[in-house]
């Protein structure tokens, strides 16, 4: 495939390390059929570009491995089976592949640009968030688990930096979630090889128990990571906060998770029971679906806010006594013409 590389040029030796800051180098050069126009983000094990889809002409967002990754032969063959797979889902609330390949000893992916941000830097300027925003942004990525798991495809990284917030269609849905990078974590392969681990593996906070002790992982792991992120969202820290990375092993693997209100004041008992079921050690012990845990969780969320509400007195009839609520902002004109002729619109 076309490239801007020298010729001659080993593109390992260009890559490696990833390349960094604002302009890598990278900017206007060509890689396979895109054009790479800005670094959008970067993680552990990748760069991530705003790129130009030269054939298609359309912005995407372009992926690439360190080039590690593609020396690394369970990797390879993972990435190719699972991206095809992630392809082939057409889900609202998954990220669109469009290409996963390999050009020049590097791995790539092309997927739909999502303009926005992820749920991490969200996160880190809003600090918790309230429970219905975290029910909706919870419902949206169950759904898109529950999908992948229904294709036996298993995520097994669910986490904030994974999780893109774009704009929503209206105020009834402010924001539209999409799950992205499924299958891409090294996090299986490396943690049994322990001398790795900060290497590759980047958080351990959303790890589920049977993650780290190397058994067979099914899409009960998203359920428990799913519950992590949940947890985080509203408190605004992870359910395991120690001081190191071997400490939150073994927290993940047998420590009960806090009381939410002993984090955050005023969250109900009722979602505690929630998500201790979530974040059981046992996957048998946990929710079977994403949509199941999120659909309880919203409604010990809600159970406990109306808990909360002062009750209103009432006429014996149900009707609220006292002085009738404030009419919303676009009614006050309407309200205050029927107030100032003495007449009562609603008695014609
Ligand atoms: N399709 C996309 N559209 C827009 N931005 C994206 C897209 N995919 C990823 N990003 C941005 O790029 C950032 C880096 O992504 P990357 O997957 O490399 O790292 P990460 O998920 O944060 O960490 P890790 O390496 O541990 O997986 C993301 O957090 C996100 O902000
Ligand atoms: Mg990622």
């Amino acid at each position: 495939m076309p490239t801007d590389t020298a010729p001659g040029t080993a593109p390992d030796t260009e890559f490696a390390p990833l390349p960094v800051g604002r302009d890598s180098g990278l900017i206007g050069k060509r890689i396979a059929g895109y054009r790479v126009e800005e670094e959008i983000g970067r993680g552990g094990m990748a760069v991530v570009y705003r790129a130009h889809d030269l054939n298609l002409d359309r912005t995407v967002a372009l992926k690439l491995l360190a080039p590690e990754l593609a020396r690394d032969d369970t990797f390879r063959r993972r990435f190719a089976h699972e991206s095809r797979v992630a392809a082939s889902i057409d889900h609202p609330h998954i990220v669109p592949v469009f290409e996963a390949s390999e050009t020049e000893g590097m791995l790539y992916i092309a997927m739909r640009y999502v303009p926005g941000q992820d749920l991490r830097a969200l996160e880190d300027r809003e600090g918790a968030l309230d429970p219905v925003t975290t029910g909706r942004i919870a419902i949206q990525v169950a759904s898109a688990l529950d999908a992948a798991h229904a294709h036996d495809l298993v995520h097994r990284d669910v986490k904030p930096g994974n999780i893109l917030v774009a704009e929503g269609t209206d105020r009834d849905h402010p924001e539209h979630v999409y799950l992205t990078d499924f299958g891409l974590t090294k996090k299986s392969l490396s943690l049994t090889g322990f001398t790795t681990v900060g290497q590759f593996v980047g958080t351990l906070d959303y790890v589920a128990p049977e993650q780290i002790s190397g058994k067979p992982v099914d899409g009960r792991c998203d359920v428990y990571s799913l519950g992590c992120v949940v947890f985080e969202m509203l408190t605004g820290v992870v359910p395991f906060r120690r001081d190191d990375d071997i400490a939150v092993l073994w927290a993940q693997q047998y420590d009960p998770p806090p009381p939410l209100s002993e984090v955050r004041a005023g969250l109900p008992d009722a979602a505690d029971t929630v998500l201790g079921k979530a974040l059981a050690k046992a996957p048998e012990e946990r929710y079977g679906t994403c949509l199941e845990f999120v659909m309880e969780l919203r409604a010990a969320l809600e159970r406990g806010t109306r808990a909360k509400e002062p009750p209103r007195d009432t006429d014996g009839g149900g009707r609220p006594q006292g002085p009738p609520p404030e009419p919303p902002a676009w009614a006050r004109p309407v309200f205050r013409r029927i107030g100032e002729d003495g007449a009562d619109r609603f008695d014609r």
